[in-house]
């Protein structure tokens, strides 16, 4: 019989990537020294993840707002982001990783939205873990593009406007064909959600740590999952329901 999946441990967990920026300020260095020096961690949380068995990770790398930020900030950004393609996806491919961007890739110049394409293309049939980068993502945009997918699929005649209920419009969100979001995750300090995963969060653990994304290793993520793992999950029941099973 297969071994039943453990609940204490997240099958689903997303990352804002904060706090390149301060780790940089601290040292001295231009915040781009904090971005390149945020990629090692971003290894780190893939493998801790292939390790403990998750399912999928989403990691946010660039919000919709970020596009606002000095345009020789953005530019290393997506250079970085070139040069990280092109070296990383050899080994993440050779160790069952499924590569995802998601987000609105429209924005992105022609060479970057094609070597993602090629990264998705090449993992599709991977199965050890789904990490999906979300670039130019946010979660306003996710809510709206699914709402105007189901709009057209609804006059395509796939279903009636009466039909379209909250399993349906989540069938056109970016994740929908992932496990359920279990652990958020937030580096950096700050309480806040910035316009990343909004309907996934719906019954998502929220975890805040004040440590820099560079700074992050797998006691830092030990530590997020040991508090996951001590939380009570209710679902709007009590808590002698949930021990009742
Ligand atoms: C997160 O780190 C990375 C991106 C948004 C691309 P920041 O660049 O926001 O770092 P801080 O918050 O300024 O320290
Ligand atoms: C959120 O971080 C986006 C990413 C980590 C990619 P920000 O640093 O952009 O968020 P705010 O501006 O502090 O809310
Ligand atoms: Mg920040």
């Amino acid at each position: 019989m297969a071994a039943k999946p453990d609940a204490r441990v997240p099958r689903h967990i997303a990352i804002v990537m904060d706090g390149n920026g301060r780790w940089a300020k601290q040292r001295l260095r231009p915040r781009t020294f904090g971005h390149h020096a945020g990629q090692k961690a971003v290894r780190t949380a893939v493998e801790f993840c292939l390790q403990r068995g998750v399912a999928s990770l989403t990691l946010f790398a660039f919000s919709s707002e970020n596009w606002s930020r000095p345009a020789t900030e953005v530019s290393a950004l997506m250079e970085l982001f070139l040069k990280a393609i092109d070296r990383e996806v050899d080994e993440l491919h050779g160790n069952g990783v499924r590569i995802r961007f998601v987000g609105d890739l429209e924005a992105f110049a022609p060479e970057l939205r094609a070597r993602m394409l090629g990264a998705m293309e090449r993992t599709s049939g991977n199965i050890a873990l789904n990490m999906n980068v979300a670039v130019n993502y946010g979660g306003r945009w996710d809510i709206a593009n699914a709402a105007r997918l189901a709009a057209e699929a609804a006059a395509r005649g796939e279903f009636s406007l009466a039909e379209l209920d909250e399993q349906r419009l989540n069938s056109f969100t970016c994740l929908a064909d992932q496990p359920p979001l279990d652990l958020f995750i937030r580096t950096g300090g700050e309480r806040r959600v910035s316009n990343f995963l909004l309907w996934q969060l719906a019954y998502a653990e929220l975890y805040f740590t004040d440590t820099l994304w560079p700074d992050v290793d797998q006691a830092c993520l030990a530590e997020a999952l040991d508090d996951y793992a001590r939380r009570e999950r209710r679902y709007g029941r009590t808590g002698e329901q949930v021990a009742a099973g």
